[in-house]
């Protein structure tokens, strides 16, 4: 392999949320870190030097997205995802959590509904309540830890205040990559009702074969003009404290709306490192990506290895995309506080809780795997020796 993603990089000085809260979110500092979703692997040198290089440059003031930063984006869609989009599509986005905020200000009303399919990336609800819209939450159906949309419950449920859903693609935690079939029932449903689908693709490249990323909005027309589309570099290529997300729209009100919105709050410009790296990630990080996915499902064939071998107790299915296992505690008969106590101070783990993610993560614990081979070797260790004090 041409890179090296063994190598243990210090990150305890650098302030990175993953180390430097723990103390405050876990109650214990010197927990092993799998939690916070970004990955201890070294970001991309090419998109290193770009940013050095642009930093050695004397003056930090305003500045524009060059041709180059859409042209990136654009080749990167449609090598990657076999999806073309025009350039005036691309909207920028600070993060792609503002942006589904923004999303909803712009196009929702205080009181309207906003679908969730549960369990999901957590911060979908404040993004929801928080701003006096109302959550519908429709459950994922799971089966043998297999999830999928439960599109009865969904039709069951849609009402006259319904306007938009915010939908996971690839699902954190659950890792599925929907199928097309999937989506297109989704879109069906969508279109049917009037609800606007706020795609959150943040994890489109992190993908295993055989499955398949669809960009929802490139299934087909109708799908086009009812989704806003939200994606970034920064989980691909680690770099999420470089505000590098971008939206893309192809439907003029929307557009009109969002725009509005973001300029509204002075935000449109970004900031100048993001783009410098987001445009050298899309143009020279595919090589570095395809060895971080070949590394990264050693890691979870590792931990199903280990798991099945030293804890059959604990279980999870793969992941068909994301780097985050949801693992299954349940047979070990704790409540989710106990379970919480169990793995910060008896095993010295810092997982994310499953029931942040909704009512339905009981039992479960969100592990983030895109670390060195040896950091999860001691956290497994770890998780096995306390385990087995418990018999
Ligand atoms: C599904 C999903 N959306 C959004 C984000 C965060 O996006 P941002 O940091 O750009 O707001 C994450 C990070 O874990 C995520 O998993």
């Amino acid at each position: 392999m041409k890179y090296n993603f063994d190598q243990c990089i210090d990150r305890t000085n650098s302030n990175a949320v993953k180390y430097a809260i723990r103390e405050s979110y876990f109650g214990k500092k010197d927990v092993i870190p799998l939690w916070v979703a970004d990955m201890d692997f070294a970001t991309p040198e090419c998109i290193r030097k770009a940013v050095v290089e642009r930093a050695e440059h004397e003056i930090y003031g305003y500045s524009i997205k060059p041709e180059g930063y859409f042209n990136a984006i654009q080749n990167w869609l449609k090598k990657i995802h076999q999806w073309e989009i025009p350039k005036d599509s691309i909207y920028f986005s600070p993060g792609v959590v503002p942006g589904l905020v923004f999303s909803i200000l712009a196009l929702t009303e205080p009181g309207d509904k906003i679908i969730v399919q549960t369990p999901v990336y957590f911060p979908f609800f404040i993004s929801i309540e928080g701003n006096n819209r109302e959550m519908l939450i429709n459950p994922l159906k799971e089966n043998d830890g297999y999830y999928e949309m439960d599109f009865d419950d969904l039709k069951a449920k849609i009402d006259s205040k319904t306007k938009m859903i915010l939908l996971s693609s690839p699902h954190n935690p659950v890792g599925r990559v929907w199928k097309k079939e999937e989506l297109q029932e989704l879109v069906e449903i969508c279109v049917e009702n009037n609800i606007i689908i706020v795609s959150d693709e943040i994890h489109a490249d992190l993908v295993f074969a055989p499955n398949t990323h669809y960009p929802l909005a490139s299934l087909s027309k109708k799908a086009k003009q009812q989704t806003l589309t939200f994606m970034a570099p920064s989980k691909t290529f680690n770099m999420a404290g470089l505000s590098t997300s971008f939206v893309i729209i192809e439907n003029p009100t929307f557009q009109e709306k969002y725009k509005a919105l973001l300029e509204s709050y002075h935000l449109a410009n970004g900031n100048l490192f993001g783009n410098v790296a987001a445009e050298m990630a899309y143009e020279k990080g595919e090589e570095w990506l395809e060895q971080m996915l070949v590394y990264t499902q050693g890691n979870i064939d590792f931990v199903t290895a280990f798991l099945k071998k030293n804890i059959p107790q604990i279980h999870f299915l793969k992941p068909e995309g994301t780097y985050l296992l949801w693992l299954n505690f349940k047979a070990l008969n704790m409540n989710d506080s106990q379970l919480k106590e169990f793995l910060i101070h008896q095993a010295g783990i810092g997982l994310n809780q499953g029931t942040i993610f909704g009512e339905n993560g009981s039992g479960y614990m969100r592990m983030n795997v895109a670390c060195p081979q040896s950091l999860l070797e001691k956290a497994l260790i770890q998780l096995k020796t306390a385990v087995d004090l418990l018999d």
